[in-house]
Formats: structure tokens, sequence, C-alpha cells
């Protein structure tokens, strides 16, 4: 079984090749060139040139679409449809040499994702989504996972953020899950991976603070229609307004949360 439809086939498209810099880049670090945005906010000339590549093949199959994209930020055009970028999430992983990182991309269609795909490059998996017509990973239909007890499980998390206000918090909600439940917990460092592994039954849940809408817009539609939840730390929809997610299978979100207040 395969996901096709027009928008996917822009966004793959789009994706494969920006893809090829990202790869070329990652076999010389050495010389990219890394600054900083804010405290402990790093972008290399990399994020950049990927960043370039994409708008430049989305706009050209789909001139009327808005962006939003982490680097440039806004372009306003036709506010019905917009594509949200992400064009190294993991950009950390990505200047250290560690081979765990993704480009990123949702389409929003009147302020709701429709379709995501998240691309990791180094390990040519292509994760792809669209609204009422599954998750897949390289063209193989994915579901989450279906353990029903957190002790059974492993989670992933990221975070504090360099820029945290709420330092204290999170390293509370760490500290319940470590002590609470003594499961195996992850800082993968790439929050759109670790959505796209809740898709694929890979990790049964996922929670963090003060992400970007960038960093989560694709992996949205990719958990839900793999049969996940994603809301807040209350279990509510309000997940991009509060800057709270949480990204489950569906079976253990209650006692996530329990864990977390
Ligand atoms: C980061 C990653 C990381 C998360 C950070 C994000 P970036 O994105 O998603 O996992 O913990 O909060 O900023 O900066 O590499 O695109
Ligand atoms: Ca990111
Ligand atoms: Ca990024």
């Amino acid at each position: 079984m395969k996901l096709s439809s027009a928008n996917i086939n822009v966004m793959v498209k789009a994706c494969r090749k920006a893809a090829k810099i990202i790869i070329r880049d990652f076999g010389e670090i050495e010389n990219l060139q890394v600054s900083l945005k804010g405290p402990g906010d790093f972008v290399t000339n990399c994020d950049k040139k990927v960043e370039k590549i994409l708008i430049e093949e989305l706009q050209t199959a789909r001139p009327n679409y808005s962006i939003l994209s982490e680097e440039i930020g806004k372009i306003n055009n036709d506010e019905s449809f917009r594509w949200i970028i992400d064009p190294i999430d993991g950009t950390v992983n990505f200047l250290h040499g560690i081979p765990h990182f993704a480009i990123s991309i949702g389409l929003e269609h009147n302020k709701e994702i429709i379709c995501g795909i998240i691309y990791d490059p180094i390990k040519d998996e292509m994760f792809t989504a669209e609204k009422g017509n599954g998750s897949f990973l390289n063209n193989q239909r994915m579901r989450v996972s279906s353990r029903s007890k957190l002790k059974d499980c492993i989670v992933f998390t990221g975070g504090p953020r360099p820029d945290s206000k709420n330092r204290e918090l999170d390293l509370k909600e760490y500290s319940n899950f470590s002590t609470k439940t003594l499961i195996p917990i992850r800082k993968l460092g790439s929050a759109s991976l670790d959505m796209a592994y809740v898709a694929a039954g890979r990790c049964d849940g996922f929670w963090q603070r003060n992400l970007k809408y960038w960093d989560i817009a694709a992996g949205i539609i990719l958990v839900k229609e793999a049969g996940g939840f994603v809301t807040d730390f209350n279990g509510e929809n309000d997940y991009i307004e509060n800057k709270t997610i949480l990204v489950t299978n569906s079976k253990i979100s209650d006692e996530m949360i329990d864990v977390l207040k």
C-alpha cells in the first residue's frame, strides 16, 4: 500500500531533493558554519540551504500556499493552505555528527494539519500521513503500539530548552517519570522523530514543553492517522496554545497524565 496524493508527492519530492544537501554536508561537518540564534540555539548554513530548496520546490508546485518556516519565518499568501517547515529538526545532533535528525513538513488547511512528512535522510526513513488515508513508513502502513500498561513502555521527552522559563517544572516532570514509573526514558534530540516513532510503534509515549509549531506540525497527523492521541498534559486539545504536548499510543494517556501531575 502507498500514500500518493498530489500534495504528498510534492512534499516527498521536495524532501528528497533537500536531503541530498544534508547528506553531503553531514559527510563534511567540520566545514559547517554554525551561528547562534539565542542561548544554546544553533543554526547551520545547511539548515538555511535546506530550507531554501524546500521552499523553492513547494512554491513551484503550489505558488498560492502560505508558508511558516523556522529560519525565515512567514511568507503570507492564501491563508487557507499553509506549509509548516522545520528544515532540520535535530540540528544539535546534526552538527555533532550524530545521525538522528529529520526534515519535517506539515500542510495546514483552514488551520488543521491535513498532511505531514518527516524524513530521516541518514536512515532513509520517510514517514508520511494524510488525513483519512493513514500513516506510512516507506510505504508500509504504520500503527501505534498496543502496550496498555505504562510499566511495560518506553517513553521519550526533550528539553528543557536553554531559554525555558519553566525549567523547574520541566525537571519536576522528568523526575516524576523517573521516580514514579522506573520505565526507560529517552531524549533523542529530534521532536519530529520522537513523534514519528510513536506513530511507528517504536515508542509508546512522548511529552515535552515549549516546542514550536514547526517541531510538531507533521508529527500531529502522523500520530493521529496511526491511531494515537495528541493532547496537552491534561488530555485536552489545546496543546498548540498551551505549549505542552503529550503524544501516546492512546492506551497509556491517562497513566501519563497522572504521572505528569
Ligand atoms: C529541536 C529538537 C529537539 C527539541 C528542541 C527543538 P531544532 O529542534 O526538536 O528535540 O528538544 O526543543 O528546538 O532546533 O533542532 O530544529
Ligand atoms: Ca525543530
Ligand atoms: Ca530546525
